[in-house]
């Protein structure tokens, strides 16, 4: 069956809702999400959405904030355009009725967090993520021009390819028709044309074994761009979040927000010493990358699986009304964060890189647009500043509806499409062979590709994946097709992106910290 929109909408997260809304006044929309609309990264957001706020802050603070942790690897114009536009994406977010935290006096709370100078955090107590996805499900769902489909799996964007022509990285002026998508509840395989796709399928979790991203996080339109010749950028740049709740088996991890530690938690060695200042003179609130990695020194250091985070000197009561859901998560588990000690660990959060975009979020392939996680506009540079990904989701939709939006006129569906060809194929009667090899993947990533790396864990972990890929593609060739098998190909190709530009950056910079190259080179390799 084949669908028409104007707009196609791959991500029901900030990035995608968004994008959807805006577009919605210029065409036809429709949203797709892999399960449900309440499913994303942006429903887990803790800390909350950076701007520039309070008077003692200014765009200059922000950026020179963003640029130090993104270690001299920022794009720039990216980052001055985040910032500035954030204040008013807020307020548009404010009229899509979000509700952050205000003081007494009706302005905003700001949290701090690692990295920042200033209190510019808003949130709504530590579950703004929540707050702002149920937000913007409200506004879809009262909107008439756009259709959601949930449990609808984007298998793979259109391009000259499914029209019989050979594309390669280097065919000039690549275009992105639609998708193929599978309808999980049918299994059938629907043509969705477009005049405009936006992907916004958001993180890359999965492809490790512990994370604090919700399973859907497979990477999925890097992929796609990737196999669709399309342009990636900064892979190697893998954030692990310094203080993920330690407690082994639960997936996802939960996190601990940063905002604790703006608030005064420390973090202390298991026999309860302070250590992060013989790291960094800020402290436990120095950027993450930094943090990330003085916990794995001192747990390796000493044998240790975790360390602790210490926030018993505050007001026990000021603490529960600030950080209810980790006061509640960690009562469940026996641990009254008010009076005992919160065991943490390093932990797969977020991606730098993903689908390389200009600054009106459109990508390398003609009609594709990216936002969000999945989308690598330069703003984070070697080391996202917290809380920045909420931000940067918002401006770059906005910006990208606003160019597409100016193209929607030239543009036309393209009814040459054929539909999805399953001949040669049977049903996958060996789930194992699925779930197995992603168990791999997921295990040669967290062994060799992890905070610390060296040129001899990726040259093995890059060894060990090639013989995935190759059972894998063929094991696709001949399987009708699964959201399962799907997946593996997409983590694989995930893996791969991230192994080979870890292995190209022959520096440490940021989050790629290798013992071969411990040093920062003088020149950015951009
Ligand atoms: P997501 O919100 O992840 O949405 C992805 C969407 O894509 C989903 O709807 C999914 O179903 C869909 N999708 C994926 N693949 C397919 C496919 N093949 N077919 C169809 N649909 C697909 N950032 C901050 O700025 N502040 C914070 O406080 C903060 N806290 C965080 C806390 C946690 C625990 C986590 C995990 C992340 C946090 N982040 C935070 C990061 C931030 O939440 C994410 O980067 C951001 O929400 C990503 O938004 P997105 O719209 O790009 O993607
Ligand atoms: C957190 O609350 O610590 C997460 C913030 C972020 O990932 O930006």
């Amino acid at each position: 069956m084949t669908r028409r929109f104007d707009f196609l909408v791959i991500g029901g997260g900030m990035a995608g809702i968004s994008f959807a809304l805006k577009a919605a006044k210029h065409g036809s929309v429709a949203l797709l999400c892999k399960t449900t609309l309440s499913e994303s990264n942006t429903s887990y957001a803790q800390g909350g959405i950076a701007s520039v706020i309070s008077e003692s802050d200014s765009f200059e603070k922000h950026i020179e904030d963003t640029l130090i942790s993104g270690d001299g690897h920022c794009n720039l114009a990216a980052v001055e355009k985040v910032i500035k536009n954030a204040p008013s994406q807020i307020e548009e977010l404010c009229n899509w009725g979000v509700e952050f935290d205000r003081d007494e006096q009706g302005k905003f709370d700001l949290h701090r967090e690692g990295g920042h100078s200033e209190h510019r955090i808003l949130h709504h107590k530590d579950r703004s993520g929540q707050e702002i996805q149920e937000s913007l499900i409200r506004q879809v769902k009262s909107n008439s021009q756009i259709q959601v489909y949930e449990h609808y799996f984007a298998i793979e964007i259109l391009t000259q390819h499914h029209l019989g022509q050979i594309v390669t990285q280097h065919t000039p002026n690549i275009e992105c028709y639609g998708a193929y998508v599978l309808s999980q509840r049918t299994n059938n395989i629907h043509t969705f044309l477009s005049k405009v796709t936006m992907l916004a399928t958001g993180g890359i979790g999965s492809v490790y074994l512990t994370t604090t991203n919700p399973e859907i996080s497979t990477g999925d339109g890097i992929a796609m761009v990737h196999r669709a010749r399309g342009a990636i950028k900064d892979m190697e740049f893998v954030q692990f979040h310094p203080t993920a709740l330690y407690h082994p088996g639960e997936q996802p991890t939960f996190l601990i927000t940063e905002a604790i530690r703006g608030y005064g938690a420390v973090l202390r060695t298991q026999s309860g010493k302070e250590f992060m200042h013989k790291y960094d003179e800020r402290g436990s609130l120095a950027p993450r990358d930094i943090v990330a990695r003085a916990i794995d020194n001192e747990m390796k250091m000493r044998g240790h699986d975790f360390v602790y985070l210490d926030v018993r000197h505050k007001n026990a009561e000021e603490t529960k009304e600030h950080f209810p859901t980790i006061y509640k998560k960690c009562l469940e588990i026996g641990i009254d964060i008010t009076t005992d000690l919160i065991p943490v660990v390093p932990t797969q959060h977020y991606l730098c890189g993903g689908i390389a975009v200009d600054l009106n979020g459109r990508s390398s392939i003609s009609r594709l647009y990216a936002a969000g996680e999945c989308s690598c506009t330069g703003l984070h540079g070697a080391n996202r500043l917290a809380s920045n990904s909420l931000t940067e989701a918002i401006v770059y939709a906005d910006a990208a509806v606003k160019e597409a939006a100016t193209l929607l006129s030239t543009l036309t569906f393209n009814e040459s499409i054929p539909e999805w060809n399953d001949e040669g194929t049977s049903l996958t009667e060996e789930m194992v062979l699925i779930t197995q090899s992603f168990r791999e993947v997921e295990q040669i990533m967290s062994t060799y590709v992890g905070i610390v790396r060296s040129n001899l864990r990726l040259k093995r972990a890059m060894t060990r994946l090639e013989i995935l890929y190759r059972e894998t593609e063929l094991l696709f060739e001949k399987s009708v097709v699964s959201r399962e098998i799907c997946e593996l190909r997409n983590v694989i190709s995930v893996a791969y992106l991230i192994i080979k530009h870890a292995l190209l950056r022959k520096e440490s910079r940021g989050l790629h910290y290798t013992v071969d190259y411990p040093e920062r080179m003088k020149n950015d390799i951009n």
